[in-house]
């Protein structure tokens, strides 16, 4: 099994923000996706679905949020993209070839990730069908004192995926540590993730270890390709 780790640091205005991670991408480029089913998990307002769509035969992109779905498939007819479809499920639960109605050569997810979800991939995946994924490490904003559910290390990662009776083609970590002048440069930058800080109690966290000094947060990815 290959594994890589990347670490770098940045600075917050100075950093241009990737559609995707590097990593990622590369991952994703390294995959014939031509005439392919695609499954993209969580697919939001299918950024990635719609980045895979011109490469494959067809995707189907699932969440459960039904306005997010529509703003899926408006930019796909802005697009032109016909080979996509958007449907709306629980990942969690759902079974995955049902709801294509086909064989699926690839699951993707973008910062979407459970254990559920693996298990329900290795169901789905055709035999030699590949997992991708980009999900939270357990480093992800670790200055806030907690770490998120849906978080994972390489090991447990590993473990899960192996479990589920995935085979482990790689497993890599992408680190940036973004520095900003302060907690309010980080509400300016993330107005969304401050909301939910303030909402969970990891803003007084913040507050507590920052100050009015300057600030750091660590934005750690984990980035996996798992082969039925
Ligand atoms: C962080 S967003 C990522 C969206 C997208 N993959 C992207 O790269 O832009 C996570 C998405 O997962 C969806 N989601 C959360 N729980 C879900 C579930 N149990 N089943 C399906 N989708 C779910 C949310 O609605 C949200 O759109």
């Amino acid at each position: 099994m290959e594994t890589e780790t990347r670490v770098r640091r940045a600075t917050s205005g100075a950093f241009e923000w990737p559609e995707f991670e590097a990593m990622f991408e590369e991952r994703l480029a390294a995959e014939d996706f031509s005439d392919a089913t695609v499954l993209d998990l969580g697919t939001g307002e299918g950024r990635l679905a719609l980045a895979l769509a011109p490469l494959a035969g067809r995707v189907v992109g699932l969440d459960a949020d039904q306005e997010s779905l529509a703003a899926a498939r408006d930019r796909a007819r802005e697009l032109g993209i016909s080979n996509v479809t958007f449907v709306p499920a629980d990942a969690d639960a759902a079974n995955y070839r049902l709801l294509t109605r086909s064989r699926i050569d690839y699951v993707v997810a973008n910062h979407f990730m459970s254990e559920a979800v693996i298990g329900a991939t290795a169901k789905a995946l055709r035999p030699g069908g590949r997992f991708l994924f980009a999900c939270h490490h357990r480093d992800q904003w670790i200055e806030s004192g907690r770490v998120g559910r849906f978080s994972f290390t390489e090991d447990a990662m590993r473990d899960l995926l192996t479990r589920a009776g995935l085979t482990v083609i790689f497993l890599g970590v992408e680190t940036f540590t973004v520095s900003y002048a302060g907690l309010a440069e980080i509400e300016e930058a993330h107005p969304e993730l401050a909301a939910k800080f303030r909402a969970d109690g990891r803003w007084a966290t913040l507050t507590e270890r920052f100050g009015d000094g300057p600030a750091e947060l660590t934005w750690s990815t984990l980035v996996g390709v798992a082969q039925r």
